[in-house]
């Protein structure tokens, strides 16, 4: 295990009700509060109304921006920005899954930074700092309200990145799994195969003596294998639904990676993808995962294959190599996440063959290779591409 330093300075507000706790965690901040969420979900399932009924307890003044995109779109990020800038915003409140909070991460920092925050989400241009901001959870996936990642989009010139900073963790996150009761069918699926890739990611590493944290890797898979069919089942019960989240949030609060690196390259590969087509993340994610692990596995790295294999798929070993147990292993999450009811190719989202090479060069945009456990080239992104239609 590497030396590390851990901190998270996110309060995480877990549990039935907690949004009474809303007013109280947003006071010090001040009055002038930006809402921030996406396309009307929060409209109809009444957490905008209660959200509204918590602001007015400490009778603060309420500016919107709404339509914040599945896949946030740098312009929106922009106009945020200037929201905050003309009518001096304190505090930004994030209401809805990755993308409103993504959104929010970038216009706290784009709020109190020269830069365009396009130059910053590319890295060209560091953060100055930001406002502060919280969110209120409302889709278990992608464990933004734990983190400092962000995700945007730049849909002129079809490009997609990931970007974060220290300034960049939420104050508080407040997760009502009751929140998460009517994202529909196609989205929980999307998020479960969205935190069992973190998940993943996390597991393939070349650390030797990471045994705790192997055991949480392989806990948090062998639990949402066991409570995602009875979740898509029974989507309004409470007990699975909170499940989902606590683990959502766990796959990327960094806490799973303690002292080693993950891979990240199949993140890298599916946001080239969703850069070109628009497509849900956690659909692009359970295409991509197999392949990546079929394209990567040989013997000088099947021992981790082998160990996913046998301990959270329940492999047998009798008189098979290691390589044949681990492409079983691969075989049972590609059919668990057929179950249920993800796609597995890329014709699932009507792409075919004139695009790939275009993803491909997407993917060694920022660097000529990529992924930490096998380094992968653009020549690998094609092949995978290829391997996924
Ligand atoms: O926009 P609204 O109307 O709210 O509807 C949303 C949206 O259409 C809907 N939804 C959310 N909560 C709902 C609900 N519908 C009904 N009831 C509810 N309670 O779900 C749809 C998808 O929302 P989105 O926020 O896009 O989903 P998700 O949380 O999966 O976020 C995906 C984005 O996060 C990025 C992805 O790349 C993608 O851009 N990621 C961010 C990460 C991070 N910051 O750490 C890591 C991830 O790996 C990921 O890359
Ligand atoms: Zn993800």
């Amino acid at each position: 295990m590497e030396n590390f330093i851990y901190r998270n300075p996110t309060k995480l507000i877990f549990g039935k009700g907690q949004i009474e706790k809303l007013a109280g965690e947003i006071q010090p901040y001040g009055s002038r509060i930006l809402i921030v969420y996406g396309g009307g979900s929060i409209k109809r399932n009444g957490i905008y109304d209660r959200v509204l009924e918590e602001l007015k307890k400490i009778n603060a003044e309420v500016f919107e921006l709404s339509g914040v995109e599945p896949n946030p779109r740098i312009s929106t990020v922009r106009k945020g920005v200037g929201i905050c800038r003309e009518q001096r915003i304190d505090f930004i409140l994030a209401i809805g899954g990755g993308s409103t909070i993504d959104c929010s991460k970038a216009i706290a920092v784009g709020a109190v930074t020269d830069a365009d925050m396009w130059d910053v989400v590319t890295k060209k241009e560091k953060p100055a700092g930001a406002l502060p901001f919280g969110t209120i959870l409302t889709l278990a996936a992608t464990g933004s309200e734990m983190n400092s990642g962000s995700v945007i989009t730049n849909w002129e010139t079809n490009e997609k990145h990931g970007w974060g900073s220290p300034y960049t963790y939420p104050k508080f996150s407040i997760l009502d799994p009751v929140h998460t009761f009517s994202v529909p069918r196609d989205q929980t699926i999307y998020g479960l195969v969205d935190m069992m890739s973190h998940v993943l990611e996390h597991y393939f590493h070349h650390e030797e003596n990471t045994p705790i944290q192997d055991r949480w890797c392989e806990g948090i898979l062998l639990t949402l294998i066991d409570v995602g069919p009875k979740l898509l089942a029974d989507p309004e019960n409470y007990a699975y639904r909170s499940t989902a989240m606590l683990g959502g949030t766990l796959a990327l609060n960094n806490m799973l990676n303690l002292g080693y690196r993950g891979d990240w390259a199949t993140h890298n590969l599916e946001h080239a993808v969703s850069a070109v087509h628009d497509i849900p993340h956690g659909g692009g994610l359970a295409i991509l995962f197999p392949n990546w692990m079929r394209h990567v596995l040989d013997e000088n790295n099947v021992h981790r294959f082998k160990q996913l294999a046998v301990r959270v798929f329940d492999v047998d070993t009798i008189g098979k190599s290691d390589k044949v147990v681990a492409l079983e292993g691969i075989d049972k999450l590609r059919e668990f996440w057929n179950e249920l009811g993800a796609p597995s190719s890329l014709t699932d989202y009507d792409i075919d063959e004139s695009t790939l090479e275009e993803m491909a060069e997407k993917t060694v945009v920022a660097n000529p290779t990529f992924g930490n456990y096998r380094a992968l080239t653009k020549k690998d992104s094609l092949e995978i591409f290829k391997e996924s239609l």
